[in-house]
């Protein structure tokens, strides 16, 4: 088949990648002329496992250009993964779709066949039915669903693991114009997919939301679990990793996202809950759920600040490990750790870090004010309090030998807990969250040594 794809980062160069390893001609489109040298070159244009080798090896399929409306001509479907950044009101712009649905419009003024167009960028209820198909109608002087299709087709993907996720999908979402478009897109996903997903059609409105329905459902899992975290610090014996776990063996609770630890991050889980909460309340309904959700999360990086603070030795530094928002990607957007790094040292705290792969993002917003470290070692070598506040898998490697030697014992942050705790046991103080012994027992260790 043959596929445009337009927009080419963190989502369309994989996507573009995928459909052209799997046998499809691809033709990419980037406005930015870089990501596009990079593609015809046999580059991956963004970070991400596995991008590399898939762009290297498919470059008899793949090509790249800045002109979208060239990319698209021909094409039987065309993807739209551009940016739809949060405007001032808490929606999503459409700005960068229309401005790649206006090219894709004039493409298909010459089209033949039923090509059928696909948004796959996470949208506002509403737009693409109410913008994007009233403008390729009129650009195009062709009528959806008759001489062209439409759909919108979100994907679930996580950062880190955007092939995998991609090509083993729970669910294919699709918002159909028709069911001839729908059916071209769901055949497409079959010769994609290593799995045999759900495929859910419906209509526009209905994809939209589902796809805002299902991270902001995420995330209120996510805080409730941290706000339980919050609770456990409070009660003596409890302990949010052995209640989480039990909840989630509960089938109509489950265990996925459900662990007391640091608040979400990332490029789309803030955003969509808000982008939610706004919604709702443009239709007059009151997202108490949704505000709260983001309020939880807006205050974990604030309290473990706060108890890093009072576990500080006077005059002591903070080794941060992790400053991507997770694990296997260098993206920093709403990171944890960025904030936890920005409140300590606003807070007058001395900070080293590390992170496996963010250290180049991480220094343009940190500017100086932390001493990047080169690795996990050497943040742990000089730091009196090590937190873990992104769950790298490297990480775990932390020995009680790494730490710094000194007069008193060092104390270990495992947001996450991935550190087995009888590894530190009598030699460091280990703090988790949500551990209602952990937090008193590491503060009355540092406070009997004086430190
Ligand atoms: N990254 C994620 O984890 C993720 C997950 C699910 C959904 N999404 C959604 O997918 C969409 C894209 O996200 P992303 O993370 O890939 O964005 P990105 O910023 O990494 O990449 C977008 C690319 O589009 C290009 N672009 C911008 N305007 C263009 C135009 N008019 N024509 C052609 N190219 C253009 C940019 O140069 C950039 O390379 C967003 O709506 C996002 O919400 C992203």
């Amino acid at each position: 088949m043959k596929v445009a794809v337009v927009g080419l980062g963190k989502l369309g160069a994989v996507m573009a990648a995928v459909l052209a390893d799997r046998g499809h001609t691809v033709a990419g489109a980037d406005a930015n002329p870089q990501v596009v040298a990079r593609i015809n070159q046999g580059q991956a244009p963004v970070s991400e496992p596995g991008l590399a080798d898939l762009v290297a090896r498919n470059r008899g399929r793949l090509a790249a250009t800045v002109d979208t409306e060239k990319a698209a001509t021909g094409a039987e479907v065309i993807f739209i993964v551009t940016p739809t950044p949060l405007a001032p009101d808490g929606t999503f712009s459409m700005d960068f779709v229309l401005s790649a649905g206006r090219a894709i419009g004039r493409s298909l003024r010459r089209s033949q066949g039923f090509p059928v167009v696909v948004l796959t960028s996470t949208v506002m209820p509403g737009a693409t039915g109410g913008q994007l198909l009233p403008l390729l109608e009129s650009v195009s002087g062709k009528r959806c669903g008759l001489d062209f299709g439409l759909c919108y087709n979100p994907e679930f993907i996580a950062l880190g693991s955007v092939i995998r996720d991609f090509l083993n999908p729970d669910l294919i979402l699709i918002g159909e114009s028709d069911p001839r478009s729908g059916q071209i897109l769901e055949d497409l996903y079959h010769s994609l997919c290593a799995n045999r997903p759900a495929v859910a059609r419906m209509n526009f409105v209905n994809a939209e939301l589902t796809k805002l329905c299902v991270n902001t459902f995420v995330t209120t899992k996510i805080s409730y679990a941290n706000m339980l975290a919050e609770v456990c610090e409070r009660l003596p014996g409890a302990d949010v990793g052995v209640v989480t776990q039990a909840l989630g063996l509960d089938s109509r609770i489950g265990g996925k996202y459900l662990q007391g630890a640091l608040g979400y991050g990332g490029p789309c889980f803030p955003r969509d809950n808000l982008a939610f909460a706004a919604m709702a309340r443009g239709l007059g309904v009151d997202p108490a759920l949704a505000e709260a959700t983001d309020r939880i999360n807006r205050r974990q990086a604030p309290r473990v600040c706060r108890l890093v603070l009072g576990l500080l030795p006077p005059g002591g530094a903070v080794g941060i490990l992790g400053l991507a928002y997770k694990p296997d990607t260098n993206v920093i957007e709403e990171s944890q750790g960025i904030l936890l790094a920005q409140g300590l040292v606003d807070a007058g705290a001395r900070v080293l870090a590390y992170d496996p792969a963010a250290m180049e993002p991480a220094s343009k917003v940190l500017d100086g004010r932390i001493r990047l470290c080169s690795t996990l070692e050497e943040c742990a070598a000089s730091a009196d309090v090590v937190v873990i506040a992104t769950p790298w898998r490297e990480f775990r490697a932390l020995k009680p030998e790494h730490l710094k030697a000194g007069s008193g014992p060092p104390v270990v942050v495992d947001c996450w807990r991935i550190l087995p705790r009888e590894r530190f046991e009598g030699l460091v103080a280990y703090v988790t969250l949500g551990w209602g012994l952990g937090v008193a027992e590491a503060v009355s260790v540092s406070a009997a040594t004086g430190t």
